[in-house]
């Protein structure tokens, strides 16, 4: 049942958890664009910190004893040195990460002060045919599909140099739920171990869609640009492996023919 509700406020969260007792709660909302955030710093903090903390304590007052996933980011580690795994120093470069960080750090203070079961996934960027348009993965494909259909002739994006680890959406939502089915509540990374360039998903999502060179295509428009940059991203997830026995199975270049596929497939319905 869709119920309506809106993480900026407080009693709107607690008249929801008290007659729907959920057993888990999965708290993925946010304003979850890193470029946005610096455009939005105060709704950003607002949503995702305090947005975060207003759950946290609807459930305590509840008094039930629900289960709680939060959805911390890999954006936490920013420049500290890569592979990034539960041990690493935080070192944020966004209204966003900081953001994050808010919530992590309240996740863990309301397990320790009152004993919730609450956790937090630090996942790295997850993928799919769903991802919204405007990251850059899906406004790859997107791109591409738009260029094949003859409805765009450029595709305009940022900084192509930096490098993430990119995973497939379903296996992630996995192991979320994975987290809350353990006997005690933990804070995991999850993660495929690879890293690819922005410039490396162009290469291999051209040539795979036919395209051939991505150049001839791709224009560089300094708006979307970011006052600080997280440059290398690559999770470490052996955590993970041995308490969830989880694994990241769709590794680079089967995410980016599943998600050319797709959006093919919308916008050429005879490929
Ligand atoms: N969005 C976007 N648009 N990013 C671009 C573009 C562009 O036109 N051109 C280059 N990039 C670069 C960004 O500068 C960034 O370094 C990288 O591509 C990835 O950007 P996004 O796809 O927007 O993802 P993100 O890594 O900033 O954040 C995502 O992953 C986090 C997990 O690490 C988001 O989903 C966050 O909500 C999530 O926490």
């Amino acid at each position: 049942f869709l119920h309506y509700g809106d993480l900026t406020d407080t009693g709107n969260i607690e008249k929801l958890i008290n007659p729907i007792k959920p057993d888990e709660i999965y708290h993925l909302g946010a304003q979850s664009h890193v470029r946005v955030s610096f455009d939005m710093p105060e709704y950003t903090a607002n949503v995702d910190a305090l947005g975060t903390l207003r759950i946290l304590e609807a459930i305590k007052d509840s008094g039930l004893p629900i289960k709680f996933y939060n959805a911390a980011s890999s954006e936490m580690f920013g420049s500290s040195a890569p592979p990034q795994n539960e041990k690493t120093l935080f070192h944020p470069r966004s209204p966003y990460a900081v953001s994050k960080i808010i919530s992590y750090y309240t996740t863990q203070n309301y397990r320790e002060a009152y004993d919730i079961f609450a956790c937090s996934g630090i996942l790295f960027n997850h993928e799919g045919p769903r991802r919204g348009e405007s990251f850059v993965t899906r406004k790859i494909t997107l791109g591409i599909s738009r260029i094949k259909a003859g409805l765009d002739q450029k595709l305009y994006l940022g900084n192509l140099e930096a490098k993430r680890d990119w995973g497939f959406a379903p296996e992630y939502v996995e192991a979320m739920w994975l987290m809350l089915q353990q006997p005690s509540p933990d804070d995991l990374v999850i993660a495929t171990g690879e890293t690819h360039s922005v410039k490396d998903f162009l290469g291999e999502s051209f040539n795979y869609a036919g395209l051939g060179d991505w150049q001839k295509y791709v224009e560089i428009d300094p708006r979307y640009y970011r006052p600080a940059e997280v440059e290398v991203l690559v999770g470490d997830s052996s955590k993970a492996k041995e308490k969830l026995g989880w694994e990241a199975k769709t590794k680079f270049n089967d995410l980016v023919k599943i998600m050319v596929d797709a959006d093919l497939k919308q916008h050429n319905p005879k490929v």
